[in-house]
């Protein structure tokens, strides 16, 4: 147990000022950046130049979400441009296991992210390569979409299997999370929280981090 984090993503960021933006977040424990192809999703984001630079300037480390096709070929490259932790779409994945040795042999940890539409279970036994699941609260794409409740099962039953496991692999959520969800997020076995609109969209991105953070614990 590797106590609560918290991972404000980036997607609801100034994008004209990212270095700055960086720097509100830098009390937290990562910093999230969405990753998206206009192909696995119908948005488009960033990718490894721009990952690189942010590697160089961030104060915290970089939690790369891949929305994207064909992870295989490309999250070997985010690690290698920095990121301490890189997640990839089972959905999108061809050898999942492939990729999580991929990306341990370039230092960075492995995790697995599910749609809201996809099952854990078929998918349970690739927790001996992972350090990391990320249950998906709102279907990726775009930030400040609501949270899904019907995905709390699903964040149960992941923390179940790596509690049966004795694993120390970590359980995030990512979507809708804010002060008004975390709650019954922990309550379900999430560690590890991204929030972008609720990070981003305040005064004070530092007392929100905090925020988060001590609902989670409580
Ligand atoms: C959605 C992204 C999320 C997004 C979360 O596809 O994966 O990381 O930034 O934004 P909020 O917290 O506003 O739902
Ligand atoms: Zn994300």
């Amino acid at each position: 147990e590797n106590g609560i984090q918290i991972a404000p993503s980036i997607l609801s960021a100034d994008f004209a000022n990212l270095e700055s933006e960086l720097r509100r977040i830098a009390g937290a424990d990562w910093a999230h950046v969405d990753v998206m192809d206009a192909h696995f999703v119908p948005n488009l984001t960033i990718g490894v130049p721009v990952v690189e630079a942010l590697a160089k300037v961030s104060p915290i480390p970089l939690d790369c979400h891949l929305m994207i096709e064909d992870p295989d070929r490309w999250a070997v490259q985010y690690a290698e441009a920095g990121a301490a932790s890189v997640t990839f779409h089972v959905e999108a994945a061809r050898d999942p296991r492939a990729i999580a040795a991929d990306l341990h042999a370039h230092g960075a940890r492995a995790s697995m992210a599910l749609k809201p539409g996809t099952a854990f279970g078929p998918y349970e036994e690739l927790l001996d390569h992972l350090d990391q699941v990320l249950v998906m609260t709102v279907e990726p794409g775009f930030g400040g979409q609501s949270f899904m409740t019907d995905q709390l099962p699903k964040v149960r039953q992941v923390r179940e299997a790596v509690a049966r496991r004795g694993g120390s692999i970590w359980v995030q959520v990512d979507g809708g999370v804010s002060a008004d969800t975390i709650e019954q997020c922990a309550d379900a076995g999430a560690d590890v929280f991204v929030a972008g609109s609720a990070v981003y969209g305040a005064d004070d991105a530092a007392a929100a981090i905090d925020e988060l953070r001590a609902l989670a614990q409580s």
